[in-house]
């Protein structure tokens, strides 16, 4: 652990435990040695080689929750919309600073001191660029488009629906945000207010709603493929497209393609939205505008129809067999140890593990394995309380898998902090303890009130090879839970991976 790991570590409110590992989680003996809490020797060979007490489990199904369609038009309520003033506006930035500076940053450039959290990044409204709109492509957005987006929230990123505000805030909020879209250059004397210089213009109009019929989702997929929709979003929509690699959005960070069976849109609430998204597309990324040039109004509402089509039920959370057992799947495919290629997970079973203690009562774990290395998901829910706005603290969690039997452990750590991997562009800091070099990787993100940690390790190195086949290994699953009340810890009890 570096010196300024540790400063941040302790510069963090309320600490608990030791400096140097998640509150609530003992440093692991090594190789059965008490006296040396990290030796330079690495672990005997195959540490984790521990015979199996049963049978290997079975693979099970991943059970999925029934796919609710989505409705033709929106229904958000925004009430009277007020008349701009200077009051309005000044009233929105108050409620800015509480409920959007955390991730935003005071001015808006998307520099907040929670923005570590989120893959992608908080916006930057200083660079004039949104992703929804109604109008045509290249404009800015609508008020209406602005109050959408915060009451909708964005889904499958860190932003919130912040539909618990008054419709009153929330029109304030739109004046905020569009105050702040200005762009400076004091060396060059150069302001642009974006809002002001290029009004938005009207939406455009994709006339009475289109029911779906076999019919219009027939024409819908002549055009998706027509289109080359697929190139980037698959046949099957998972996402996977021969052009889906390699893209980059404005803002210089990798991005993917949506997942349509997944069925997590950003400005989508309806079958009306998805037409609009992709006849304006998304500003700043590969989505391109697919607009009166190249579809009828009619084509649009058919596509829409098709890609909402795609959508597979959320996998629900099961419990492990024997309430201990938790399968590692099999991947033939090489996994990309990225959480935003949500697809790899799709197939996954997940499985909700009870935890005691006074932080999260339960956690969802999901285990998978390709030829070279484990995978290991562990999600909980960790919301933005309606009671008072994020704060920092809120993202400086920490998890801690111990795994083997007691004899030869190993701890794996991830701690929230403020900074960013700049080759994996991953939240915090991940740590294997107990083994010399340490050989684990991860990704973690926040996003719709829920962390997800992913723990990459290969399956075989100093540490000793995981032996998986045949044999069944011990994790304790430990959650650390920050909020700037504290740290609230919770315990799993010993779990077993399998792999069948
Ligand atoms: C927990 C972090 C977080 C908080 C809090 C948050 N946002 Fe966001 N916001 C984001 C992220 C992340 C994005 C970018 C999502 C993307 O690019 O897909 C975003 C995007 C936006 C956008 C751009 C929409 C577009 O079309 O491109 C607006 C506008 C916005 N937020 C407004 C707000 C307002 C207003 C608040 C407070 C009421 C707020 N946000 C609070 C994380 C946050
Ligand atoms: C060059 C690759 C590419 C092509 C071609 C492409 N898309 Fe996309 N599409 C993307 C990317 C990347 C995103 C995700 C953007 C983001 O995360 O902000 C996306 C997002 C979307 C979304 C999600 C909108 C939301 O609110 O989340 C829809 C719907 C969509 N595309 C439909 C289509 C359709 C229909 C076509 C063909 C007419 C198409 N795309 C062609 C790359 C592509």
């Amino acid at each position: 652990m570096n010196c300024k790991r540790v400063l941040q570590w302790l510069s963090a409110p309320v600490l608990l435990g030791l400096a140097t590992g998640c509150p609530g989680s003992e440093a692991p003996k090594t190789g059965g040695a008490t006296t040396t809490p990290r030796t330079t020797q690495p672990p005997q060979q195959a540490s984790h080689d521990v015979p199996a007490p049963s049978a290997p489990a079975q693979a099970p199904e991943v059970v999925r929750a029934p796919v609710a369609p989505l409705p033709l038009e929106p229904s958000i309520d925004r009430g009277q919309k007020p008349a701009p003033s200077a009051e309005l506006t000044d009233r929105g930035l108050k409620v800015f600073a509480t409920n959007c500076a955390t991730c935003h940053g005071e001015k808006g450039m998307g520099n907040g001191p929670a923005s570590f959290a989120a893959q992608p990044k908080p916006r930057n409204f200083t660079r004039g660029l949104f992703k929804v709109h109604s109008n045509e492509s290249g404009q800015l957005p609508t008020d209406e488009d602005l109050f959408d987006t915060i009451s909708r929230g964005m889904r499958g990123s860190a932003m919130p629906s912040f539909a618990q505000l008054t419709t009153d805030e929330r029109w304030a909020l739109v004046e905020a945000v569009k105050s702040l879209a200005i762009y400076k250059d004091e060396d060059e004397g150069i302001e642009v207010h974006f809002f002001k210089e290029r009004p938005a213009g009207p939406p455009v109009d994709l006339g009475p709603a289109l029911a779906a019929s076999p019919e219009l989702i027939a024409k819908g997929k002549g055009a998706y493929l027509k289109l080359d929709c697929n190139k980037c979003h698959s046949a099957t929509g998972d996402g996977s497209g021969p052009s889906s690699t390699d893209l980059k959005d404005d803002w210089g960070e990798v991005i993917w393609p949506r997942n349509f069976q997944e069925g997590h849109f950003r400005g989508v609430t309806s079958v009306k939205e998805i037409a609009l998204r992709l006849t304006t597309g998304l500003a700043g990324t590969p989505m391109a505008a697919f607009g009166a040039g190249q579809l009828t109004v009619e084509e649009r509402w058919a596509v829409a129809h098709f890609v909402q089509a795609f959508k597979k039920g959320e996998p629900l959370a099961q419990a492990p067999k024997d309430n201990v057992t938790v399968a590692v799947t099999k991947s033939a495919a090489s996994l990309p140890s990225d959480l935003r290629q949500a697809r790899f997970w799709m197939d996954v079973p997940v499985y909700e593990i009870a935890l005691e203690g006074n932080g999260p009562k339960k956690a969802r774990i999901a285990v998978q394995r390709d030829a070279e290395q484990l995978e290991l998901l562990v999600a909980w829910d960790d919301p933005i309380t309606k009671a008072r706005p994020a704060a920092v603290e809120d993202f400086l969690d920490c998890v801690t898998l111990e795994l083997g039997a007691t004899e030869a452990q190993n701890a794996w750590e991830w701690r929230g902090e403020w900074q960013r991997d700049a080759a994996t562009r991953s939240t915090g800091a991940f740590e294997e303890r107990g083994v010399n070099p340490p050989r684990l990787a991860g990704n973690a993100r926040w996003a719709e009130g829920e962390w997800r940690v992913l723990f990459v390790r290969p399956l075989s190195g100093n540490g000793g090879r995981i032996a998986l086949e045949g044999h069944s290994v011990d994790l304790r699953l430990t959650i650390a839970d920050r909020s700037p009340e504290g740290v609230k810890i919770s315990k799993s009890a010993t779990l077993k991976l399998s792999t069948p």
